[in-house]
């Protein structure tokens, strides 16, 4: 898959966004190193803090069923600037795929790209617990 086609699958999966609140859709695509590639929305909540992000959605959706190594990430969002991953995003991903790259999409479809470990500097990881 190149990476523009990665890129418009996270602008489909806005379509299944549910963000009564904010109103406002993400979409995202996760190709793991199997070559499968997972896809998520937001989904928000009445009690807005348990909201889930759509690369949240697309990350837990891989893991639990096995995957655990992950290559590339497309985030589309409806600003004119790139959609980037929330910093929960960031940590959460950083768990599994420091080196990420991830293309961060915009409402017109254009992207930038940056590798994850970019974006979350001296990132908290396993190592730091011994693990
Ligand atoms: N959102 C994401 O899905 N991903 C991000 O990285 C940033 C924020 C969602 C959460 C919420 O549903 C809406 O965008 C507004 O914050």
């Amino acid at each position: 898959m190149t990476d523009q086609e990665l890129a418009a699958l996270a602008v489909s999966s806005m379509e299944r966004a549910y963000c009564p609140y904010s109103r406002f859709p993400v979409g995202a695509a996760l190709e793991c190193a199997s070559g499968a590639v997972y896809t998520g929305c937001n989904v928000e909540s009445a009690a807005y803090g348990s909201t889930i992000c759509a690369e949240r959605t697309a990350l837990v959706k891989a893991v639990s069923e096995g995957e655990r190594s992950f290559v590339r990430l497309a985030v589309a969002g409806q600003s004119e600037d790139c959609c980037w991953p929330c910093g929960a995003c960031r940590q959460m991903l950083y768990e599994f795929a420091p080196q990420l790259r991830v293309l961060a999409v915009r409402r017109d479809g254009s992207y930038e790209e940056a590798a994850l470990d970019g974006l979350l500097p001296h990132g908290f990881g396993a190592a730091h617990l011994g693990k």
